[in-house]
This record gives C-alpha cells, structure tokens and sequence, in this order.
C-alpha cells in the first residue's frame, strides 16, 4: 500500500444564507462541491504534486491531507492509518497529526509575529514531547536553522527581520521540527521572486533526499513541479482530470485543460 492514500475525497462547502433569510426569500440551499471524488497516493520518499487553477481545490485537499479541515466524504490514509478514524485514541491522533506538517504560501501568516524564532522552532518539540529540557530544544533549533541554510544566531530574531525567502525557511524548519514523514506544502514558493522560489525549491529537494520525507506539492504553477514532482495529478473545478508521471504529463498532456496549464507555464531556472 502506498505511504499516502485519499480515496474518493469529497468535500463541500454549504454557501447557503441562513436558514431564515432561506425561508422569507425562498431560495434554495447553495452547495458548492470544491474536491469531488478524487484519489490518489503517494510512494514513500517522493513527491506529488496536485496543479490546477485558483479556486480548482488544491487547499482544501491539502487541508484535508494535514487534518485541519473534515472531508465530506472518502478517506485519507497515511501509512495504513486512517486520519478520520473516530475509535483511535487522542495519543495515537497527535502522533499520526506529528507525522504530516505543512509549509503555507505566506509564511507572513503562519508564523507568530510576536515570537523569536527559536521559540517559533521549540513550540513543536514542547507541544509533541520530541525534545525535553530548554538546552536541548536551543540546540536543536540551532540545527534545524542549519539545515535551512540560516544560522543559529537567527534563531533570537522574529520574523519581520527576514526575508520573504528566508522566511519560508524558517516555515520549514519550523515543519522539520516536529520529525515529520509527510509535509504538504501549499504553494510554497507563490509569494517568493522567481530568483528565490529556485533556491526554496532546491533546499526542499535536498531536505527530501537527507531525510526521506514524502511530498504533496501543491500549486498552480506547472513550471515549479516541472523538476521536484515524480508524479502530478491535474485539478479541475474540484475533480482530478489527469494523472501522469511528470515526464509523461509534460511530453504526452491528455486533456485540453493540462494542455492550457502547460502552455500558459512560465519557465524558470534553475540554479544548484
Ligand atoms: N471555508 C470555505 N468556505 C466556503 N468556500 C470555500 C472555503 N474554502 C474554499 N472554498 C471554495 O472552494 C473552492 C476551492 O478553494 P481552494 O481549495 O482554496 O482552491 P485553490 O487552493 O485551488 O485555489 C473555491 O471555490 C473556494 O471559494
Ligand atoms: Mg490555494
């Protein structure tokens, strides 16, 4: 079985206004089904991408995917586990939650502006009891910095003293902390300079290979999957159109809309 499994993954969103303005204006409910039925897996140690226009449901998936929002229906698996079963402990929950991080696009809002960096770097080593005593979580910080190509001096910085590359560095140390299998990361490189996404990208490339870890790359930007994803499911209003190796969806596109995605891809570079 694969390391990361979604089966017939549905989710909606009820749009609807309340009940009682529904019952003066005798308007019907609005449902709006944002991820219809899709499936995919992921082998361990390496990287799916989901791509597809804004508003096609990649972050609803990915927030499914990391546990932050219920699927409608389907399933999510991660290594034989299931995220939704309602009979597992809550120890066993954190630990299945530990094993899955994920990197947002706007690392403006996912890190707590108010907190250095190094306390930005312990709270998961604290919350999930990896590392015990304030010495060993500051050395472990000053790792973590290392091997996002910051150093540990930053570590007595905040946030809005970086940037917006080394930012995102910092979200994924942040991410690395807590020893993750899986991270899901949503348009890591959106908000970044083409210059910068490279370098993100790479670092992202080399984090995997050193420590195994299994990808869902999500964005809408098929140039950026074009080097890290083995394989790349295509979304279309909420349903997977397409799904090919990335050799394959590139050189052989089945379907009109990957065909679109493809030719309106800007190219970028790629440095070391
Ligand atoms: N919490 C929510 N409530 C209502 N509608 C939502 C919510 N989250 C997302 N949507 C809608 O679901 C659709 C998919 O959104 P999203 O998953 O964010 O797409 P993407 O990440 O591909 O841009 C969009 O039409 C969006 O407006
Ligand atoms: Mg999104």
């Amino acid at each position: 079985m694969s390391f990361v499994v979604a089966k017939d993954l549905c989710r909606t969103f009820d749009l609807s206004d309340p009940w009682i303005v529904r019952k003066l204006t005798m308007r019907p409910k609005r449902l709006l089904q944002a991820v219809d039925r899709v499936n995919f897996s992921i082998e361990r140690g390496t990287t799916y991408a989901l791509v597809g226009e804004s508003g096609s449901g990649k972050s609803t998936i990915a927030n499914m995917v990391v546990g932050l929002l219920k699927p409608s229906a389907g399933s999510i698996t991660i290594d034989g586990q299931n995220l939704g079963d309602a009979s597992m402990s809550r120890p066993d929950q954190q630990r299945l939650r530990r094993r899955i991080q994920m990197v947002f696009q706007s690392p403006y809002a996912s890190l707590n502006p108010r907190w250095k960096v190094g306390d930005i770097l312990c709270e998961p080593m604290r919350a999930f009891k990896l590392i015990e005593g304030s010495e060993a979580q500051r050395r472990r910080a000053a790792e973590l910095l290392e091997q996002v190509g910051l150093s540990d001096s930053d570590a007595s910085k905040y946030p809005h003293e970086f940037s917006g590359g080394q930012r995102q560095r910092i979200s994924i140390a942040r991410a690395l902390a807590s020893q993750p299998e899986v991270i899901i990361c949503d348009e890591p490189t959106s908000a970044l300079d083409v210059s910068v996404q490279a370098q993100v990208l790479n670092l992202l490339k080399s984090l995997q290979k050193e420590f195994g870890l299994t990808y869902l790359f999500i964005t809408h930007d098929l140039a950026v999957v074009s080097t890290m994803a083995n394989k790349i499911g295509v979304l279309n209003q909420g349903v997977l159109v397409e799904e090919q190796d990335t050799e394959g969806l590139f050189s052989t596109p089945r379907e009109d809309y990957t065909k679109m995605l493809i030719s309106s891809a800007p190219k970028i570079e790629f440095g070391s």
